[in-house]
């Protein structure tokens, strides 16, 4: 059946006003989550933009650190690869560096993925524990409130890259995936349904090197075993996209505020 989805995007000039743009777009997220459910349950991905957003956010120079619910955030990944939390590659030694390590977060607000472990073990635990959190029953989803996503210039999301297993699952909430074309290495990810079940799903794009693939993948025809990033199709039927000038060079140029809107209907 087709699914009609509403794109919305803000451009940005460029990294920095990205990274600020996605800070203020995270407490948002927080925000609205608080008032309406009392806590905020947020997903994160790897990456440069979001690197740079959580250090704004962090910082007490700027006004995203005093209005963050820090208390009321339960911090879960989007994926991670297979590596020891302290290794230079773990999206969570990225986000407690530029994050955590400067954030009133207890540690067990923190749900980290364990790259350290055997794959399918490090994914067979995140699901229990997301079952566990999330008080799920059968096949349940998970509803996180806001999931941040990025974008690879080879058209992956999350750890879902071009014509890997991961993709093609619809029934577990995570897995572990072989991705050959990043030097052979393994990944836990978040499965499509999952990431598309989430209250409010955006996207963080930036760089030149993005422009041809985005525009594929939001304006191109179905091809999800070569560009992943078109799985992603929330269940509210708006996905937010943000992204600098440079990536969003083959779009349809924005509006005077810097907002375009496309929709898709497969
Ligand atoms: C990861 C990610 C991945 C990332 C994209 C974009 O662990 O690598 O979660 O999906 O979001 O590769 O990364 P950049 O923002 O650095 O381009």
């Amino acid at each position: 059946m087709p699914q009609k989805l509403k794109i919305v995007y803000y451009v940005e000039p460029d990294a920095q006003a990205l990274a600020t743009r996605a800070a203020e777009y995270f407490v948002e997220v927080a925000e609205r989550a608080v008032a309406a459910r009392g806590r905020a349950r947020i997903a994160i991905s790897g990456g440069s933009t979001p690197k740079a957003a959580f250090a704004l956010l962090a910082d007490p120079a700027q006004p995203w650190r005093a209005r963050m619910p820090w208390e009321k955030l339960d911090l879960w990944w989007v994926d991670e690869r297979c590596v020891p939390p302290d290794h230079p590659d773990s999206n969570y030694r990225m986000t407690r560096e530029a994050m955590l390590d400067h954030a009133p977060v207890r540690p067990e607000q923190i749900h980290r993925m364990e790259g350290e472990l055997e794959p399918e073990t490090a994914a067979a635990r995140y699901q229990s524990e997301l079952r566990k959190s999330f008080r799920l029953e059968g096949a349940e989803l998970p509803r996180f409130d806001g999931l941040a996503l990025g974008m690879g210039p080879d058209g992956h999301t999350a750890s879902l890259f071009p014509h890997t297993q991961a993709i093609h699952e619809l029934r577990r909430l995570v897995v572990a995936n072989h991705v050959e074309t990043v030097r052979d290495s393994w990944r836990v990810t978040l499965t499509w349904p999952v990431i598309n079940h989430a209250a409010e799903v955006f996207l963080l794009v930036g760089g030149e090197d993005k422009a041809q693939i985005l525009q594929e993948v939001l304006i191109g025809p179905r091809d999800v075993e070569r560009l992943p990033s078109q799985l992603i199709a929330p269940a509210n039927g708006i996905l937010s996209l943000l992204v600098d000038r440079a990536a969003a060079a083959l779009l349809p140029a924005p509006d005077a505020q810097g907002c375009g809107m496309l929709e898709r209907n497969w």
